[in-house]
């Protein structure tokens, strides 16, 4: 028995978990766990009705659940940043999820804009420090307002959250992966503190993983070679914004947002699991988008509980689905509605 806390939050969000949910009950029955589940109105409608965004009594209460199974943060009406900073990046601060782990994998019978790549070129996961660098929230405004203004913004880089990052990634490669090639996304020629640290700590922890070989590119250099050489990569390590971005490239190289699911990790705490995609507030209630990014978002919620075989099977379903239903993974071209293709998944598995 697993207790889950289940945030729809904005927009298409809702639609996205309730897919979700449904291919992980299909797995309840067949795998033999239970999923208790409890939802939270958390999202852009109770900050426009209250002006609450995550109250302190909710967070505790999120503490005590196994995992958080969120759909998307963002509401057209509120201004950018709040919900995004009060909500989404407080959780992953407050529950200390310094994990953002990200697979790139391009399922069998899936376009991709590559020319000439395929499924066998495009399988690597992005492992995202979550917790520090540019989006710690340090720095600030002298002489707001004036011509004379300056905004500085700082990258945060602790060894401890370094390091801790780092082993995870290394440990990923070492449990889970065939090819075990991890390599740091950085810029060390010009962010010569923050890289420096990210670098000396890698080929220091690097020395206790004989078996994973070290690589390491730059994030301008890595993003020409996840167009043209996907296929180098198996384990990506890098900072919070550069996973950031790397990995909304690495979403459209896989298929597009609607296959794109990531987990927020901190091993063996509550842990939070979600589409890498927005809210899409333009297709709510629509029935149109697609619904695989939660549900493989899913699959890795179970696998974190330990239900690796659960998760495993829905992977491969949702691979049959991909390749033997759909037209495509776009919104309203799938040639299924939202709940259609939750059907599918969970009918197949
Ligand atoms: C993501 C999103 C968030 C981020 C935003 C919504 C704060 O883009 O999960 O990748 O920048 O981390
Ligand atoms: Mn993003």
């Amino acid at each position: 028995m697993y207790k889950i806390a289940v945030l729809p939050g904005d927009g298409t969000g809702l639609e996205q978990v309730n897919e979700g949910l449904k291919v992980l009950k299909a797995a309840e029955k067949k795998y033999g766990f239970k999923l208790e589940t409890e939802h939270y109105d958390l999202g852009g409608d109770r900050y426009l009705k209250t002006g609450e965004i995550l109250p302190e009594s909710v967070l505790e209460e999120l503490k005590t659940f196994d995992a958080i199974f969120l759909g998307a943060i963002g509401h057209p009406d509120v201004k950018p940043g709040i919900l995004e900073k009060g909500l989404l990046l407080n959780l992953r601060f407050q529950l200390d999820l310094y994990v953002n782990l990200r697979p790139v994998k391009l399922f069998p019978g899936v376009s991709t804009p590559l020319k000439d790549k395929g499924p066998d070129d495009i399988d690597f996961v992005v492992v995202r420090e979550n917790t520090e660098g540019l989006y710690a929230g340090a720095g600030g405004f002298l002489r707001k307002g004036t011509p004379q203004e300056v905004a500085v913004q700082e990258s945060v880089n602790t060894r401890f959250g370094v390091e801790r990052c780092l082993r995870y990634a290394f440990e990923y490669c070492r449990d889970k992966r065939d090819r075990k090639k991890l390599t740091l996304c950085g810029k060390t020629n010009v962010l010569t503190y923050a890289f420096d640290l990210w670098e000396r700590a890698f080929y220091d922890i690097g020395t206790e993983f004989p078996g994973v070989e070290l690589d390491y590119a730059h994030v301008d250099a890595i993003s020409m070679w996840m167009v043209k050489n996907p296929e180098w990569f198996d384990v990506i390590v890098t900072d919070n914004l550069f996973g950031d971005i790397i990995t909304d490239l690495g979403a459209m190289i896989q298929g597009g947002m609607g296959i794109a699911a990531g987990g927020n990790i901190h091993p063996g705490k509550v842990s939070m699991f979600e589409p890498i995609g927005g809210s899409a507030p333009k297709y709510t209630g629509k029935g149109v988008i697609n619904p695989l990014a939660s549900i493989c978002s899913g699959a890795m919620m179970l696998d974190h509980l330990g239900e690796g075989d659960a998760a495993g099977r829905i992977e491969e379903v949702v691979a049959e689905v991909c390749s033997s239903k759909l037209k495509s993974l776009n919104a309203g071209q799938m040639g299924y509605s939202t709940s259609e293709v939750g059907d599918l998944v969970a009918e197949a598995l």
